[in-house]
């Protein structure tokens, strides 16, 4: 893996990258000696290396199990409960994977509360042999919470209580929370997230290794490349020769510069949930005090045609970040046609990924000259491996870029805005008081 910034340098402004030396030295630091903002949420640090075999066994077992009479798994959650394990799955697996015959097929719920999606799951899971895992660390999220209401009757209804439970997985606190006494008084199978690792920093715990192993993605391989990123940021906790404290200072120094919006940029469709993942990591830890890069994604060339106008032409507060993938896992190439009437002979023999590639140049010169700054991070491939190693590279690129923005990275306060309106508008107990002056400001809004 490769970090290129030659695309960004003309932009950053008098400051050099070379003069965060210190104070990527000292971030790290205050890291690894927990004593910034938030230092209580820094389990993941070192998860990747202390995940021992038993516990990997262990999920393995129980995602053996579960697969041997699933043709569907649901995984519900919501935020960091379920974007890491999509994120992974979504680029490991085919991209058909529900038009293949292989089983199970992993489907989400909980991540939204729309009638129809529930409403269309359950008319699916009706005709299908399912189990699933319901996922929340505080075990009282509202969104999981309705749809495992929902489906937990479903399934009891289906299968039986005492089959039903041995189809249900609960990956929850280890003591707080609806979720875990309802777990514990149904006898579901348990998992535990750590006090110390925040949702969006979860995915290499239960709550993104099991759904993972669920749809037969080889966990050992992500947690090994986590773990060699983990050690790669450890033995070298520098500035020079690191490549996660370049992408933290650039991104910095570029945001000191009037970019304000980051996109990820993908030129790989499997590589949509991960900039979904990416997003929700680095805008809920750093959108704080009115601070922060708002994070944005693309997948090129699909949106090339979309939002390559306003990339190329619009407001100049944007840069990208770009994971080139250097290999596909599939060789095809364009065929040569004696009538050439589509006029393609010119690049007839020439595989998509070469195309693609081109593509991907061409359209990161024309954004530069644009105005648009460029980080290219270089990956091999796209494997269980790599993912894990860009899973900490990001993890760690956030808690240094948190820190740097002199925000804490680890809590989320904003979030509770909309939940306590929610509750006021439903009538929630304790939330009396708010109730009347919504309702007030949203006049005739009664549905
Ligand atoms: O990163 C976070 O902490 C959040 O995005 C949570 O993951 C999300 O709100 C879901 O929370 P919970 O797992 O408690 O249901």
């Amino acid at each position: 893996m490769k970090l290129e910034l030659t695309h960004t340098n003309s932009f950053i402004g008098k400051e050099s990258i070379q003069s965060y030396e210190s104070t990527i030295a000292s971030t790290y630091n205050t890291i690894y000696n927990k004593t910034g903002a938030g230092n209580d949420f820094l389990g993941w640090v070192n998860l990747p290396s202390e995940i021992d075999e038993n516990f990997i066994a262990d999920i393995e077992k129980t995602a053996y199990e579960l697969r041997k009479k699933s043709e569907i798994f649901v995984v519900v959650g919501i935020g960091g409960s379920y974007l890491g394990a999509r994120a992974v799955i979504e680029a490991l697996q085919n991209h058909f994977a529900s038009l293949t015959n292989e089983k199970p097929l992993i489907v989400y719920a909980g991540h939204n509360m729309s009638e129809d999606y529930l409403s269309e799951l359950l008319a699916i899971l009706e005709k299908k042999d399912y189990s699933m895992a319901v996922i929340s660390k505080s075990g009282t999220t509202t969104e999981p919470a309705i749809a495992f209401r929902i489906l937990k009757q479903h399934i009891i209804k289906k299968y039986g209580e005492t089959e039903a439970a041995s189809r249900i997985v609960a990956i929850t606190d280890k003591a707080k929370g609806a979720l875990k006494q309802l777990a514990n008084v149904k006898g579901y199978k348990t998992y535990i997230v750590p006090d110390d690792v925040g949702g969006r920093f979860s995915v290499l715990t239960p709550v993104g290794l099991l759904p993972i192993a669920m749809a037969g993605i080889d966990i050992r391989a992500l947690v090994k490349g986590a773990v060699e990123m983990e050690k790669a940021c450890k033995n070298n906790p520098t500035l020079n020769g690191n490549i996660v404290s370049e992408y933290a200072v650039v991104r910095h120094l570029l945001y000191k510069a009037g970019k304000t919006n980051e996109i990820m940029v993908n030129y790989e469709p499997r590589l949509v949930y991960f900039s979904e993942w990416w997003k929700q990591l680095y805008g809920e830890s750093h959108g704080k005090d009115h601070k922060g890069i708002f994070p944005a994604s693309v997948t090129f060339s699909t949106d090339l045609h979309s939002m390559g106008q306003y990339i190329q032409d619009g407001l100049r507060n944007l840069f990208e970040t770009v994971i080139s993938v250097e290999n596909s896992n599939h060789e095809l190439r364009i065929p040569l046609e004696n009538e050439d009437l589509d006029q393609l002979n010119y690049i007839a023999g020439k595989r998509i990924s070469e195309v693609n590639h081109k593509a991907e140049l061409g359209t990161m010169l024309a954004h530069v000259d644009g105005g648009v700054p460029v980080i290219r991070i270089v990956i091999p491939e796209v494997s269980a491996f790599v993912l894990g190693q860009l899973i900490y590279f990001f993890e760690m690129g956030c808690a240094l870029s948190g820190y740097m923005l002199e925000v804490n990275p680890f809590d989320q306060p904003g979030v509770e805005a909309y939940k306590k309106n929610m509750f006021a508008l439903l009538g929630k107990k304790g939330y009396e008081a708010q109730t009347e002056a919504l309702n007030k400001r949203l006049g005739g809004d009664k549905r």
